[in-house]
């Protein structure tokens, strides 16, 4: 172990399973960009320091940008060996640069290395999530634009509740995602700290400039406390938490379209390029985006309960269980960078089967409570409102008729305060505009809804 970068005390050889077993190399050489960004930012506090010479500090950035070029080209030669992106960086800049290279570790350590590496990651990526849900939100505008006239029955408990206009369906999970966008923005504030300069955990001998460091790799702010910068990986729990939140909204809108797509409901149509056949039934058309999308939230869940299961109970400052907070890390970072695309085209192409929904609306005395409402205004009080209401839907399933089929004698015989403007009341489609504030689903406050939105978007 005398040839390993820490090998000094060491007098025997590591045992080759361990090495396999310690070895990171296979996920985080996925930070590698991050590092050499970071090392030629280092090299260049470390001449401000006074401990390169200006000729050093030119050829280990000259060296750097050269194994960076050979990362690009999908040239660099990872080795298992070197355990961790960290060192086989290390370890190429010494190839090139020989004892020179060695002196770029001065002063910091692999924990507030991989610390700095891992909020560059976090950042970089919370940036293009946000930029993919800014195009995802304004596909349900859009199309919350285009039904702004059509009607659907809204649920609770999956059974028929109250017609709304379809816009306002689309509109619900415009807010989730605004919501998730906002949560994206405030992983981003809490990421943005950088911890360089930290060393193993109690700062650096060196009067590394921590605050040009932050400049030169776009840090609003560098870390407080030394221990905390190596220990802290509540920024990486934050953004596991967004995504899972994200995914929660992604499910529920996903386990929709399960469910409107099906030939019972036959209220959505799916775009056909995200259904696949069956391979016996040949009259199967399944809605395989959908399902694989509700399946990822269990997925991103599980990466958020790793991590926090991970982290608990750890002793300050940096322990070696660290290193796998990078795997559920990236697979959520990788699952919401696949997924929002995909969520965004399905939304765009998304059809409502208008007509029907429209017959539907005037099934299952969806318009109960504009009755009561209707009792209430004339001065009923609502508790006897709804007990009137009540009956009158008895009635209609004794008889086996909806609501428009009642003449108002029917009505009558219920409440005299039935008379013939009641039928208004009755009408499914004028249920929604009598919704008027902030919120509701009537056109105005739609619209409402829409502008501000659109602003936000702009
Ligand atoms: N690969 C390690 C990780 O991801 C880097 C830090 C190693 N630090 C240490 N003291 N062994 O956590």
């Amino acid at each position: 172990m005398k040839n390993r970068s820490w090998g000094g005390r060491f007098k025997g050889v590591q045992s080759k399973e361990f090495q396999k077993f310690s070895a990171s190399i296979d996920f985080d050489s996925k930070l590698a960009l991050y590092d050499i960004a970071q090392n030629i930012a280092y090299a260049g506090a470390l001449a401000k320091a006074g401990l390169l010479t200006s000729s050093e500090l030119d050829r280990l950035e000259r060296a750097l940008r050269g194994i960076e070029k050979e990362i690009r080209d999908g040239k660099f030669k990872y080795r298992e060996e070197d355990e961790d992106i960290h060192m086989n960086i290390e370890r190429r800049l010494k190839e090139k640069t020989g004892r020179l290279g060695g002196k770029i570790h001065t002063g910091r350590s692999r924990n507030d290395q991989v610390a700095t590496d891992t909020r560059m990651y976090v950042k970089e990526n919370t940036k293009e999530i946000i930029r993919l849900l800014k195009n995802l939100r304004k596909a349900f505008v859009r199309q919350a634009e285009k039904h702004i006239d059509g009607f659907m029955p809204a649920y609770t408990h999956l059974q028929v509740a109250q017609p709304v206009r379809i816009a306002q369906w689309f509109m619900a999970y415009h807010e989730m995602f605004a919501r998730d966008a906002d949560r994206f923005a405030d992983v981003l504030k809490r990421a943005d700290v950088l911890p360089l300069g930290s060393g193993a955990l109690a700062g650096n001998n060196y009067g590394i400039d921590r605050k040009f460091l932050a400049r030169q790799l776009g840090f609003k702010a560098v870390s407080q406390n030394s221990i905390d910068a190596v220990s802290d990986r509540d920024f990486a729990l934050d953004f596991c938490h967004a995504v899972a939140v994200m995914f929660v909204h992604v499910s529920r809108l996903a386990e929709e379209l399960v469910i409107f797509s099906s030939r019972e409901f036959s209220s959505v149509i799916l775009p056909e390029e995200f259904c696949t056949g069956s391979s016996i039934m040949p009259q199967k058309r399944n809605p395989d985006l959908p399902e694989l999308l509700r399946g990822k939230a269990g997925r991103v869940n599980g990466n958020l309960v790793n991590l926090l299961t991970l982290l608990k109970g750890l002793p300050l400052a940096y322990n070696r269980d660290m290193q796998e907070d990078k795997p559920p890390l990236f697979d959520s970072c990788e699952q919401a960078l696949a997924s929002i695309p995909l969520v965004t085209v399905m939304v765009k192409k998304l059809k409502f089967n208008t007509p029907l929904l429209e017959k539907r609306i005037a099934d299952g005395f969806i318009t109960a409570v504009d009755l009561a409402d209707y009792l209430v205004l004339k001065g009923t009080p609502f508790r006897e409102a709804h007990h009137i209401v009540g009956s009158v839907v008895r009635e209609c399933e004794e008889r086996g008729i909806r609501f428009t089929d009642l003449s108002a004698e029917d009505l009558k015989k219920h409440s005299k305060l039935f008379s013939e403007d009641i039928f208004s009341f009755v009408d499914p489609k004028k249920s929604p505009d009598r919704k008027k504030g902030i919120g509701s689903t009537s056109r105005k406050a739609i619209e409402a809804q829409i502008l501000r939105a659109k602003k936000e978007l702009k």
